[in-house]
């Protein structure tokens, strides 16, 4: 902590982080950004002036060594990441990477235990866990009793495989799913016991793994339901709708649901009672009015500043991540396809 702020820094000044994490962390009054690092130095010069970073470097080692961060925010792709975070924990500093964290889960087993090790606080950018709707409706269902079933939809339309699988690196579920298995999960609270599987591709040639249906046994009871799929109508399954796909959870505790969909509309029933329909843009206490508000991203960067204040472990640490990877590997190995 310095003057009263805690220090940190970012590897990464692409278009994640100026979209998702410098809006939020920059606007922080008790975080100071106190430099950020980019081997393109058009845009290292460009994002330091627009979230007012007051130094730039190429070389993170170099930035490391002479700025000496509590933490550090590493928004950069999968392949360079393992690196990065293993130099930065090294050193003993608190790390947030985003997903999906690193190119296999051995590398973040390995991440965490360095983690371990250095006793780092670390989070993976698993911000569905953060959304504001998400985060208000299951503590109600939770109020009622305990959760028994969750499903979780991550539906898309696409047959641009290219942008998003890493160029080959990942697969589909890894490199974009693991947001739905990590929220299927973390709903349901409990350890993998059993699954059963349905990984399938559909009307494209080539090794691409495009629709995936599984069922999801944890040890406190809960059953999970994951649909991810990259060939659903998953663009405009409600009027009005914007995004470009389609994350929809269910939770159900006793005698009552709850429906979250970030982008569009949540919704509460109890009983047979009147059902309670919330635009979840505008949901509780979310802190503002830009997608990375009610997307759950300022509520993630928030919760890790606080758990490094507070000395914390945040609940999507690195070595819960190794948690939801082997889920993913579960669910290949189980399918009967
Ligand atoms: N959480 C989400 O929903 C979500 C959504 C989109 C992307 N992502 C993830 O965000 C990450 C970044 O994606 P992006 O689209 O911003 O990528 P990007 O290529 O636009 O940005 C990465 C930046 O990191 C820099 N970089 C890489 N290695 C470096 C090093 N050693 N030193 C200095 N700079 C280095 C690159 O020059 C580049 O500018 C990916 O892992 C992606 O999967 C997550």
């Amino acid at each position: 902590m310095d003057n009263g702020k805690l220090k940190v820094a970012f590897i990464g000044a692409g278009k994640q982080a100026n979209w998702r994490h410098y809006p939020p962390v920059s606007s922080f009054p008790d975080v100071e950004i106190a430099a950020l690092c980019d081997f393109n130095t058009d845009k290292a010069t460009e994002t330091a002036q627009k979230w007012g970073v007051p130094r730039t470097y190429q070389d993170y080692k170099h930035m490391l060594e002479e700025v000496d961060p509590k933490a550090v925010f590493i928004i950069t792709n999968p392949k360079d990441t393992f690196e990065l975070a293993s130099y930065a924990l090294g050193q003993g500093r608190h790390v947030f990477i985003e997903k999906p964290p690193g190119l296999n889960v051995n590398q973040i087993r390995v991440l965490a235990h360095y983690a371990e090790v250095n006793k780092s606080l670390t989070m993976v950018g698993f911000q569905r866990r953060f959304v504001p709707a998400m985060t208000a409706l299951k503590a109600r269902v939770d109020q009622r009793g305990p959760i028994h079933s969750v499903m979780v939809a991550n539906l898309k339309s696409t047959s641009d495989f290219s942008r998003i699988t890493g160029n080959g690196a990942l697969d589909q579920l890894t490199s974009d799913g693991m947001h739905a298995v990590d929220n299927l999960r973390w709903l349901a609270g409990g350890d993998v016991e059993w699954v059963t599987s349905h990984v399938d591709t559909i009307y494209i040639p080539g090794p691409v793994a495009n629709n995936v249906m599984a069922q999801v046994e944890f040890s406190n009871g809960v059953v999970g339901q994951l649909h991810y799929s990259m060939v659903t109508g998953g663009a405009s399954l409600q009027p009005g709708a914007t995004a470009a796909g389609y994350f929809r959870a269910e939770i159900h505790g006793k005698n009552i649901t709850a429906t979250v969909d970030a982008d569009r509309l949540s919704t509460i029933v109890a009983d047979s009672g009147e059902q309670e329909v919330f635009d979840s843009k505008v949901f509780g206490e979310a802190a503002g009015s830009e997608p990375e508000h009610w997307l759950g991203f300022w509520h993630q960067a928030r919760e890790f500043i606080d758990c490094i204040k507070e000395s914390r472990e945040p609940s999507s640490n690195f070595a819960d991540a190794v948690k939801t990877w082997e889920l993913i590997n579960q669910i290949y190995e189980s399918s009967a396809v």
